[in-house]
Formats: C-alpha cells, structure tokens, sequence
C-alpha cells in the first residue's frame, strides 16, 4: 500500500480556516506532519511525498484532491475557489498508479474528504464543498465499477466541514460517528461507536492496517477503541486542526 502525502508549505496558515482555534506554527506543523509520515511507515505503507506546494496553502490536505479505489481513482474538484488547483499537481501523479482516472466536471464541486469508502460501499457527504451535481457524478463512476453508495447531506450540521469530520470506517462493519450522523439512515446496519461530543474531532481517525490512526488527547475514545482490540497510533494534530483539517486529510492511501 501507498500513501500520498505532502508537507505543510510555509504559507500554510494562509488556507481556509474557520479560524476557531487560533493561527498554526509552522515548524510545529511540520513535526506533526513527519510524525504522521513515519506512523504511516510504520504501519507498512510506502510514502510518495511531495513537495510544499506554495501555491496552494491547502495542498497539504492531499486527501481532498481524489477519490481512491481499488479499481479507478476520480480526481476531485474542490468547492474552495482556492483549492481548484490542488488536483493539476496530484492529477499527474496519480497517472502513475491508475490508468482508469476519472475526473468530476463543472459544475459539479467535490472535496474528498465528503468521501467514506466502507468496502465495496461509499457514503457521499453534500456538504458546502461537495454540491448535489459533483456527489453525482461520483455516484455515477462508482456504480460503473460496481460500487454502491448512499449520500449524506450534511449541510447545516454544526462542526461539520466535510463528512469525514464526523465519520470513520474502521472494517469489519464497523462505523465510528459523532452524534449528528449517528441517526442517518444510510448507517443502520453497521455496529456503530458513538464518539462523546466533547471528542468529536478524533472520529476522523483511519484504520491502516493493524494500527488505527487518531488525534492524541482524545481519551474516552482512545480506551473504547484499545478496549475493542485495535492498536492505536496517537498523533498531536493541533497545527492541523487550526486550518480545520483532519487526520485523514493528511493523506491519499492507495490500495495493493
Ligand atoms: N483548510 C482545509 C479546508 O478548509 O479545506
């Protein structure tokens, strides 16, 4: 397995941010960031890193730029104005993993961080990032690789920038949600584990192989998941959490 990441540029605290927990350090960021780098290692993934991308003070949120599968990869085309050109970059890249890349067209906007794949199922967050005409044309590719999907609309749930701010699939049918998704209908059927409000931010964890990657500081739900069985890797996100980025954003994780 691969994993695509990029480090921080040093303009980093010019990206979109709700601004809620203050201005990041950038040479802080810059150690979460290689933390993040070596616990992927660790976990057997091989890095592709690429550069700061200055242009881009969002690019190090790589996770938003596509969709990745086991059969295709969709390039994105992110709802920030700011973040369009994000996927030229990671578009050439990818061609080197895929020879079946799609890409969503205009009008249709979509961030991947709207995107949980749960195996051979996606669920599709409509957000303020992803509009009804980009979850659809994703839906479209998906369905054509033999993919299900539901769409969850998150729009005007507090605390929510993409769905994946609120929701991780760990395997085995087994969902991680905060509160304000635990009652969608496209969740029935799946064990789910409620994240306590007050650590909504960790529920955008990701299982990599036998280790789960979370935010550190997240106790409660750091002792149910050791309690289930899953070894964690912790990680201190706070630098990244300032531009309203999560930990899965931090990476683009491909399959074989
Ligand atoms: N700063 C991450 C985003 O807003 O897309």
């Amino acid at each position: 397995m691969v994993a695509i990441v990029r480090a921080p540029g040093s303009n980093f605290s010019l990206g979109e941010t709700s601004g809620l927990y203050g201005q990041p350090n950038y040479q802080i960021a810059l150690q979460q960031h290689e933390r993040y780098c070596q616990a992927l290692e660790y976990c057997g993934l091989t890095l592709t890193r690429l550069p700061p991308d200055m242009a881009h003070p969002d690019s190090t949120f790589v996770e938003d730029t596509a969709i990745i599968t086991p059969r295709c990869a969709i390039m994105s085309r992110p709802g920030a104005a700011s973040r369009l050109g994000e996927i030229e970059d990671m578009r050439k890249v990818l061609r080197g993993f895929y020879s079946q890349l799609h890409e969503i067209q205009p009008p249709g906007t979509l961030d991947g961080g709207d995107i949980c794949e749960a195996g051979e199922h996606f669920f599709i967050g409509i957000s303020d990032r992803t509009n009804q005409a980009g979850a659809q044309q994703l839906a479209n590719v998906l369905s054509d690789y033999g993919y299900t999907h539901d769409f969850v609309d998150i729009r005007g749930l507090a605390g929510l920038l993409h769905l994946k701010s609120g929701i991780a699939y760990l395997g085995e049918n087994r969902l991680m949600l905060v509160d304000a998704l635990i009652d969608h209908p496209a969740f029935q059927g799946y064990e789910v584990i409620r994240v306590d409000p007050q650590e909504n931010y960790a529920a955008n964890c990701v299982r990599v192989n036998d280790h789960v990657l979370i935010a550190s500081a997240y106790p409660h739900l750091s002792a149910r998941l050791e309690q289930l069985g899953y070894r964690l890797i912790e990680l201190d996100m706070s630098e990244f959490r300032k531009m309203d980025g999560g930990l899965s954003c931090l990476s683009l994780r491909i399959p074989g």
